[in-house]
């Protein structure tokens, strides 16, 4: 699919596992990309040799866009390295698993912040500009828990069935403008994300990692196969191609069969 190189793409938390590999997707394409997340400087610098390979323009912000000063942060730098984003991918997220009536209430306002309110917010603040331009896309990365739920995980729940009502307003609002917004919604993926939980698992049971994260996954999903993070970077960028100029409002799931079920 051939791409409109003039753009530019904000994609939040791409500084590992399914944000840095969009980020490479829309760099190879030759976005104008701006990377974001919290990362050491060693691995910030290493990021932006390796992105500056691209043909456009590349910027970085560590912003924390937990509250809304961060975002409006995120934005500003944004705007300063590479201009107006035409495309925005939502995809910094946070994990943190207990029982409902065990949950810590800063781990319960963190993941809020983190996984649905930044993007309430660097929406609102970057559709404008789309909305004058009339094109734009939205790419939250939700999850299949903004469709489905699992124990222990509340929160993270919430915030992604939020975060997929949110891109369903978005989409409606915005239809007029040639603006799509649209949620992926991952089963397993292959990232740092999961890796504390694939831990717990080989810890609590005695078993090797590699069979822990079998169990893991196979748990959930009948294909049990974690989906690789360019799998999730290929359909994003298929939604800013032009045949997915109706695809709005949509939640995707690349899941393995997890919510088929
Ligand atoms: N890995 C999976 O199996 C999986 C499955 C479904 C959905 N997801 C979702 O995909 C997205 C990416 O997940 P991942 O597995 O690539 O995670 P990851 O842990 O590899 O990366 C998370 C990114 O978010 C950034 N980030 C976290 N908190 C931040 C904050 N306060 N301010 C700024 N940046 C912050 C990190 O710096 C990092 O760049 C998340 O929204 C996650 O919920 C992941």
């Amino acid at each position: 699919m051939q791409q409109d190189t003039s753009r530019a793409v904000l994609i939040t938390g791409s500084t590992s596992g399914i944000g840095l590999a969009v980020a490479h997707g829309f760099g190879r394409a030759g976005y104008h990309v701006m990377l974001h997340g919290l990362a050491d400087q060693e691995t910030v610098q290493a990021l932006q040799d390796e992105f500056s390979a691209y043909a456009g323009k590349v910027g970085f912000s560590n912003a924390d866009i937990s509250s809304e000063e961060g975002c409006a942060q995120l934005v500003s730098d944004t705007r300063e390295a590479i201009g107006n984003p035409s495309v925005l991918v939502n995809n910094a997220g946070i994990q943190f698993t207990a029982p409902t009536h065990e949950f810590p209430a800063d781990k319960w306002q963190q993941i809020l912040a983190v996984n649905l309110s930044a993007s309430f917010y660097l929406m609102r603040d970057l559709l404008p500009a789309m909305r004058s331009a009339n094109w734009g896309r939205i790419i939250n990365i939700a999850s299949v828990h903004g469709l489905v739920a699992s124990e222990q995980k509340s929160a993270y729940c919430a915030a992604k069935h939020g975060l997929v009502g949110l891109t369903k307003v978005a989409a409606l609002e915005n239809a007029d403008c040639n603006i799509t917004a649209n949620a992926i919604c991952p089963g397993w993926v292959e990232t740092p994300l999961i890796q504390p939980q694939i831990e717990a698992i080989s810890r609590e049971q005695g078993i090797d990692l590699d069979s822990a994260r079998a169990q893991l996954v196979g748990a959930k999903q009948p294909m049990a196969k974690a989906s690789p993070p360019n799998a999730i970077a290929e359909l994003a960028m298929y939604l800013c191609g032009d045949f997915a100029g109706t695809i709005t409002g949509a939640s995707l799931p690349v899941d393995g069969g997890w919510t088929a079920q």
